[in-house]
């Protein structure tokens, strides 16, 4: 596959139909996971234009900063702890429509207005998180969830 992708255009769902083509063929001729992450949250970031896009990986019971696009990130997050912490303890999808009236929320940066978080499983465990952030209120919905899920497992895929 070309090094250099076209940016998808269109409507979200045009945009995410073209990413997850994209993906597919980028993340499917490389076994690294962590130069997937990198392509993948570069992707998804320049696509959407977000403001960080990026992983956490579980190790030694914490999840651990990994590749990410956009300003300096926490480095470890514990289980639990914030809506990375809760996506990996609950291993379910966490839609949040304004980060401020999730409670524990970890403020990385001020201009974070809601978020989405997917986990990503292996054998039945979270190994990591992807963890987007929106710098406007109300950005993830349905169809971001779906979407961003067919990423995680693509990714674990390999
Ligand atoms: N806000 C996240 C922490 C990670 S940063 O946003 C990149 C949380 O509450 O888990």
């Amino acid at each position: 596959m070309s090094e250099s992708l076209l940016i998808a255009e269109g409507s979200k769902s045009e945009k995410y139909e073209t990413l997850l083509v994209q993906i597919e063929g980028v993340v499917g001729g490389e076994s690294d996971e962590i130069a997937n992450m990198a392509n993948v949250s570069s992707m998804i970031h320049e696509t959407f234009g977000f403001w960080w896009t990026g992983f956490y990986r579980v190790l030694d019971g914490e999840l651990v900063l990994g590749p990410f696009q956009g300003p300096l990130a926490c480095t470890r997050i514990k289980k639990g702890r914030g809506v990375c912490g809760t996506a990996w303890q609950q291993g379910v999808t966490q839609v949040v429509p304004d980060v401020e009236k999730f409670p524990g929320h970890i403020a990385c940066s001020s201009a974070s207005k809601s978020e989405i978080v997917v986990p990503l499983f292996k054998n039945g465990e979270v190994v990591a998180v992807l963890d987007i952030d929106s710098a406007e209120l109300n950005t993830f919905d349905e169809e971001d969830r779906i979407n961003l899920e067919k990423v995680a497992e693509i990714l674990v895929r390999g």
